[in-house]
């Protein structure tokens, strides 16, 4: 990654500003910005002391030595300390009044619905253990999920964490080729998964791809495989097995193993815009105690809320707030299957409704999908039972912050805009709700025991509201381990850009206020005429014109600047492009930024091309936009019919 060149500009500015509901202040953890403070500052001054005693509330077969041994780059946190993430998951709530609470609500897209009490989850993932077992897994084996978000999804999770073995969970959607990648770099040995899912009303099969995967994986000895679909697939003698046919034959019995804090827990694939995907390593002492303790404060989570976080398990967002975050809280998590436009674009708010769902978290993309198929979908329903909205993924543009405030939030429930990364395993700059004001656009200021800066590419803090690189100066509990079997890679990724510091990759700066605001990565920022601009900034000026629904802004060599912005973008329903748009879009941005910001070339586009989940490809738009031949891999891309759209429209 490139450091070499001037300071990024920072050229969005936002003045809005949201102080928490006093009612809400009232009942939080965190009342008020001067506690916050207070406790933050304690926090990163005597880490080890402030999450020692956060360790305490949870449950460890044996207390640590040290909470924290660190030589840069690797951290021990907990070092010596004994624990079960999953027993913390579901044994300590089961031995309370929490037994029959609901740890589970999840619904299918055909509108079946489980409740799973927290006794039943603990013996349901007890006897998949047992499974396990029996299939000869054990500790420190790799074992690959790949299912759709049905409820045996979160039992193989947990049935893993609870005898040690390490899962990778790969998002359904992906290709057998992905699948096959991972279980190559993984060494797994066995492969869960279902039949298929159910998409957009489609059965969609997940078996098959196994199976063309497994061609090339000789090192995977079984595959066990959930019935959801009940669509014929193959099942090979030997290898494959039906879940519901060996639970019959396991017992509900299962002690949870007490294993090291470090202990690997699992291996998530990020999808990197460039390059092989890199296996982020997460282990289990302090990604459990950040876990617990960032969705407790984050969410401002209480005994009584439904709480519901839209990411699939296929994700960290998933991992660490649908499931695990969730579970050791004690917590009832909302789980869906499907689309959120299937059988029409209200579902969400229909499942909000009808759960009575107190806190709901999603992505900025599927806000900006909510904004274009109209706020009519989302008024039909009360929503009253909100009390609380997240976001994360993606920056928010300013625009679709207040769209999601207004119209669903009904200007009464804050909105917690949660930074952070696959590599960070939990939240690390956010609002708390009850303290910190918010402003749209920003995630804030940063959760207790985390210390984030903005540099430049010497190492040394910028002063406010100057653009830099965004970076931890602090190892933390959650932190990744590693790159799966590539400490060289770690090391180059994330400690040797910046000295002493861990590198998040994105370009940020911080306001008077001290808040962060993310100008999304830094192979997202451009250089025109020697400014360094956010292609986010453009994009939110973009979205903030009132025709406007999603914009990607890249960039292309230009003789004159270095480069120029090109921007794609997507039109509100209903709405067509005549010859002045694109000039009053121009206008827009300069009035918005100023006229350095404003794009040279403005495209129409139905759709934007998308990862799986979600974030725009803007490598593709890079290659298009600059005439190239679309190279490299698109593996990930959700709709290859873009791309040749994309490039009609350049003809
Ligand atoms: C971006 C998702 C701005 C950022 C948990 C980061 C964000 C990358 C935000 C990690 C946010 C995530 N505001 N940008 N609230 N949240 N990002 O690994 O560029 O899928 O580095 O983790 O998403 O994406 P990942």
């Amino acid at each position: 990654m490139p450091l070499s060149q001037s300071d990024i500009t920072s050229v969005l500015h936002e003045t809005r500003k949201f102080p928490p509901p006093a009612e809400f202040s009232k009942r939080a953890h965190v009342k008020s910005l001067a506690e916050y403070k207070k406790i933050h500052r304690e926090s990163v001054r005597n880490p080890q002391k402030f999450w020692g005693k956060i360790a305490k509330e949870l449950h460890w077969f044996k207390q640590w030595k040290k909470v924290l041994e660190w030589k840069e780059p690797f951290a021990k946190w907990f070092a010596g300390g004994k624990t079960n993430l999953c027993f913390n998951c579901l044994d300590r709530h089961v031995n309370s009044w929490r037994r029959n609470k609901v740890a589970i609500i999840w619904e299918g897209e055909p509108g079946d619905v489980r409740n799973i009490p927290y006794a039943s989850l603990h013996r349901q993932v007890c006897q998949f253990a047992n499974v396990l077992k029996s299939l000869g897994v054990k500790k420190g084996d790799r074992i690959i999920i790949y299912m759709p978000l049905i409820p045996e999804a979160v039992f193989a999770m947990l049935a893993c964490t609870r005898i040690g073995a390490v899962h990778s969970v790969i998002f359904g959607g992906f290709s057998s080729e992905a699948v096959k990648d991972r279980i190559h770099d993984s060494g797994a040995t066995t492969v869960i998964t279902a039949d298929g899912g159910f998409r957009r009303g489609q059965a969609v099969g997940l078996k098959a791809n196994v199976d063309k995967a497994l061609r090339d994986c000789p090192g995977v000895k079984h595959v066990i495989v959930a019935q959801r679909t009940k669509e014929p697939i193959h099942m090979e003698p030997g290898r494959d097995h039906w879940w519901h046919e060996l639970a019959e034959n396991a017992g509900y019995e299962c002690p949870a193993e007490p294993l090291d804090s470090e202990h690997p827990l699992f291996i998530l694939y990020t999808s990197g815009s460039t390059g092989k995907p890199k296996g982020i390593l997460h282990t289990t002492g302090g990604y459990m105690v950040s876990a617990y303790l960032t969705t407790k404060y984050v969410f401002d989570l209480r005994e009584e809320d439904t709480y519901w976080c839209t990411a699939d398990i296929g994700w960290v967002t998933g991992h660490t707030y649908s499931v695990y975050g969730a579970l050791l809280n004690g917590a009832t998590t909302v789980l869906y299957e499907g689309a959120p436009n299937h059988p029409a674009p209200d579902r969400f708010w229909q499942i909000i409704d009808k759960f009575g769902v107190t806190i709901f978290y999603t992505a900025p993309t599927a806000i900006r999908a909510f904004i274009k198929w109209g706020e009519q979908h989302v008024l039909k329903h009360s929503l009253k039972t909100l009390r609380l909205l997240g976001t994360v993924g993606e920056p928010i543009n300013p625009e679709a912050w207040m769209w999601y405030y207004n119209v669903v939030g009904k200007k009464r429930c804050p909105i917690v805009d949660t930074w952070w990364q696959t590599e960070t395993g939990t939240i690390m700059i956010t609002p708390l709700p009850g303290a910190i004001p918010t402003k749209p656009g920003t995630a804030t200021l940063p959760f207790f025991g985390i210390d984030p800066a903005v540099v430049n590419k010497e190492g040394r803090e910028v002063p406010p509201n100057t653009g830099g690189y965004l970076v931890i100066r602090k190892p933390w509990p959650a932190m990744l381990r590693g790159l799966y079997g590539d400490p060289e890679r770690y090391k180059k990724t994330y400690w040797s850009e910046i000295k002493g510091c861990y590198f998040t990759g994105d370009g940020a700066r911080r306001d008077k206020d001290g808040y962060f605001w993310i100008m999304g990565r830094i192979d997202d920022v451009v250089n025109v005429s020697g400014h360094r601009i956010g292609t986010m900034e453009v994009e939110s000026a973009l979205v903030s014109h009132k025709d406007v629904a999603e914009a990607a802004v890249v960039a292309r060599p230009d003789d004159l600047k270095g480069q120029a912005l090109v921007a794609f973008v997507t039109l509100k329903g209903g709405i067509t492009a005549d010859g002045s748009l694109q000039e009053e879009l121009r206008q827009h941005v300069a009035q918005e930024i100023g006229s350095l910001a404003k794009p040279d070339d403005i495209r129409f586009t139905d759709t934007l091309p998308k990862t799986r989940s979600g974030k725009i490809m803007r490598r593709l738009l890079r290659e298009i936009a600059s005439g190239q031949e679309v190279k490299g891999d698109t593996t990930t891309l959700e709709d290859f019919g873009v791309l040749a759209k994309l490039r009609e429209e350049d003809e």
